[in-house]
């Protein structure tokens, strides 16, 4: 192992060595994270502060994932399989798979792709209360939109209840207030998306939002 803290500069060096609880480092492109991280991960294996089956390294990209993967099997004298380093959303997906009986999906769950969730909206529109959101010229119009509206939601961690919520509170007494129109166009989304994660559960599917949310 090459645990190398004499190519670190102060702040790299505090945080490769930082003690228990949480730390957030925040720094520009290419000023040394990942080296951070990498050697925090040697650190800890080196000086016996955890077990590497403890070790949790997540990043957002695949390409990240793989750069620091690679990076600390250099580092590292022989292989470490019980080293966990992966995406959010890989991760996850391994936590339901073995979880997944637990929250009531089976464990062959599908993981769908937007375009998997815009056929199966498709194919399902009738189930859908829409009306703004469907124009008779053009019924297919918004489902992308939709699609990517709750895939924002899930990760703000907003589920149809709360927007429903948040829509009914939008009402007024005044029915002619411009507040009223969008009141209900706020409720269509809410309903449409309520009934496209039911849509989703009697699929056994997940969509890439739910993988992180559910966990
Ligand atoms: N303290 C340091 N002194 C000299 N070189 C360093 C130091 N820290 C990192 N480097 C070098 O700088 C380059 C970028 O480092 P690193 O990949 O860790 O940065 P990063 O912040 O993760 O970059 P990115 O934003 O591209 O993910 C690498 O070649 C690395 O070896
Ligand atoms: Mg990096």
């Amino acid at each position: 192992m090459t645990l190398d803290l004499e190519k670190l500069n102060k702040e790299q060096k505090e945080a490769v060595m930082h003690g228990d609880g949480p730390l957030l480092i925040v720094a520009g492109a290419g000023t040394g994270k990942t080296t951070v991280i990498t050697q925090r991960i040697v650190y800890l294996i080196e000086k016996e502060k955890a077990t590497t089956e403890e070790i949790l390294a997540v990043t957002f990209t695949e390409k990240a994932a793989e750069e620091m993967e690679e990076r600390i099997d250099k580092l590292l004298s022989y292989g470490y399989v019980d080293l966990w380093v992966s995406t959010f959303h890989s991760f996850c997906e391994r936590v339901l798979r073995d979880h997944a009986l637990d929250i009531g999906l089976p464990a062959d769950f599908k993981i769908l792709d937007q375009t998997a969730s815009w056929l199966l909206i498709r194919q399902n529109l009738d189930k859908f209360n829409l009306n703004y959101y469907k124009p008779l010229g053009n019924p297919t119009k918004f489902i992308q939109a939709l699609i990517s509206h709750f895939s924002h939601c899930k990760d703000q961690e907003v589920y149809p209840e709360r927007y429903l919520e948040y829509a009914d509170k939008l009402k007024t007494n005044l029915s002619d207030l411009p507040e009223n129109q969008e009141s209900e166009r706020l409720k269509e989304v809410a309903n449409a998306y309520h009934i496209y994660q039911n849509l989703l559960l009697e699929n056994s599917s997940l969509d890439f939002g739910d993988l992180i949310t559910i966990v």
